[in-house]
């Protein structure tokens, strides 16, 4: 007999169907699926124009792909644009960090929050005391966030004031900023230092502790290896590899994928 109180299967957080890109001739990405689990932390890699920036774009909403399916929370997101999938629970930090010079490092954080209010009202029309309110409710979350970063100091420094490695955090705190279920970075360790990255590694491994889904896009393999759950490998615009770190590894195609490539360029 069927369970009738059973309640349905979470399903997977994020899906893509065979996702195809062609720009004109090129097929940047060719026929990639995969899945990202509620809580799961997915890394993609893959050799220099593997397709790995196509795709995050596909995921984010930049364009939308040539043919393929894309699915978030269960429902398809294939054709939305970029700013509909915030409110959804999609949020992306940039490779090159966009944000707001002449504003504080805490307004930059603020504005990652959802301009709307309870009953649809936008900040900016409410009057005297709830307008307060909502200012400082907004101002106690956008401290929470820069202290779990670490810049809670630097809350009030104009945001050109910050190093890259600053700056990186405080995009992925505009980015939690909006309450995402799942959290996009875009080469977050480029043009980090040493000990950037190590501090970015440990944020990001906080973040996973408290349950928070990623799709992390990265050119650093140990960065990767070390702070994902699983690793989908492209080369050439496929997927050639999806699995755990330590199985991708030992891939016979993914070695031949980053030998190839490195003997490649040893030749250029
Ligand atoms: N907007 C575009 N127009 C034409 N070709 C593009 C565009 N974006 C990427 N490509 C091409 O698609 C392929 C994959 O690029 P990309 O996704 O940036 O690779 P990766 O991020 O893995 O280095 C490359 O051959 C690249 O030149
Ligand atoms: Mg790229």
């Amino acid at each position: 007999m069927k369970d009738t109180l059973t309640p349905a299967p979470a399903g997977p957080l994020l899906q893509l169907e065979n996702v195809v890109q062609k720009f004109g001739g090129l097929v940047a990405v060719n026929d990639v699926s995969f899945r990202i689990e509620p809580g799961e932390v997915k890394g993609l890699i893959g050799p220099n124009g593997a397709g790995k920036s196509t795709t995050f774009d596909l995921v984010t909403g930049v364009r939308p792909p040539t043919s393929g399916e894309i699915f978030f929370k269960g429902a398809r997101v294939t054709r939305q644009p970029a700013h509909t999938r915030s409110p959804m629970g999609m949020a992306r930090t940039f490779q090159v960090v966009r944000l707001f010079r002449g504003l504080t490092v805490l307004e930059n954080v603020q504005m990652g929050m959802h301009p709307d209010f309870p009953d649809g009202l936008f900040p900016a029309l409410l009057r005297g005391g709830d307008r307060r309110r909502h200012e400082a409710e907004s101002r106690k979350r956008g401290m929470k966030l820069l202290d779990f970063v670490g810049l809670a100091d630097r809350a009030g420094s104009r945001i050109e004031t910050l190093t890259l490695g600053q700056l990186r955090l405080v995009d992925i705190a505009r980015a939690l900023a909006s309450g995402p279920d799942l959290l996009m970075l875009d080469e977050p360790a480029a043009g980090l230092n040493d000990a950037e990255t190590r501090n970015l590694a440990e944020m990001l491994a906080l973040l996973k502790k408290r349950g928070m889904s990623m799709l992390l896009v990265e050119h650093d393999i140990d960065f990767i290896m070390s702070a994902c759950d699983t690793v989908v490998v492209m080369d050439r615009g496929g997927k050639i590899a999806d699995g755990t770190p330590a199985e991708v590894s030992r891939d016979r195609k993914v070695i031949a994928a980053y030998i190839g490539k490195r003997a490649a360029d040893a030749t250029v």
